[in-house]
């Protein structure tokens, strides 16, 4: 994966390839949000979103981060393209949310539903852990799990300038 930049979505195509490829997969599909609603979340301007790209190639993935909501240091997506899924793309996106949330909060938030068990298991190996339940919160019958990794204290944390 030395190919692979991480780096600012630049237009509103990116935004609609990305919102395709994940209204047509799970979460998204069983948690009811369709192309429009994930376009607007990727092309929201409070937010930061960045794609993963393969060098001159096309766009593997995408990342919304919300840096300064209440959970500060929130990852609210991360999709990688279903083709490029299990290539280490995911875990990259990861290293990249941490870094930049990082410079906000020692904290770093998830939410991933109870039926996306691989999900789970990825964030778990990257050393998130359960901190909450949000039952029926997105669609009636499943949960969202709220995850958090830490690097300790708010007290005591000293953002970046
Ligand atoms: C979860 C996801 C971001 C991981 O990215 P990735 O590039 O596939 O992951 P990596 O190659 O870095 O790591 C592989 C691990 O990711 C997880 N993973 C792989 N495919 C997955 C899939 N379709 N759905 C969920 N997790 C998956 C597994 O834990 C896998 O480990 P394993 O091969 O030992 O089972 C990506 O698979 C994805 O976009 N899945 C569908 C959307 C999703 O579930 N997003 C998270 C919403 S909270």
């Amino acid at each position: 994966m030395n190919d692979l930049v991480i780096r600012p979505l630049v237009d509103a195509t990116e935004a609609r390839f990305c919102a395709a490829f994940m209204a047509a997969s799970d979460p998204w599909l069983t948690l009811g949000l369709n192309v429009e609603t994930i376009f607007r979340g990727l092309t929201n301007p409070a937010r930061e979103v960045h794609v993963a790209e393969l060098k001159h190639q096309r766009v593997v993935g995408a990342l919304v981060l919300h840096l300064d909501g209440l959970l500060n240091g929130y990852i609210q997506t991360i999709a990688v393209h279903p083709e490029a899924q299990g290539h280490g793309i995911g875990t990259r996106l990861m290293h990249f949310a941490e870094e930049r949330s990082l410079r906000h909060s020692p904290n770093v938030f998830l939410c991933v539903s109870s039926f996306n068990r691989r999900a789970q298991t990825f964030y778990e190996r990257l050393g998130y852990q359960r901190v909450g339940e949000l039952p029926d919160y997105v669609v009636q019958g499943h949960t969202e799990i709220l995850m958090r990794k830490t690097w300790g204290p708010l007290r005591g944390f000293v953002p970046e300038k």
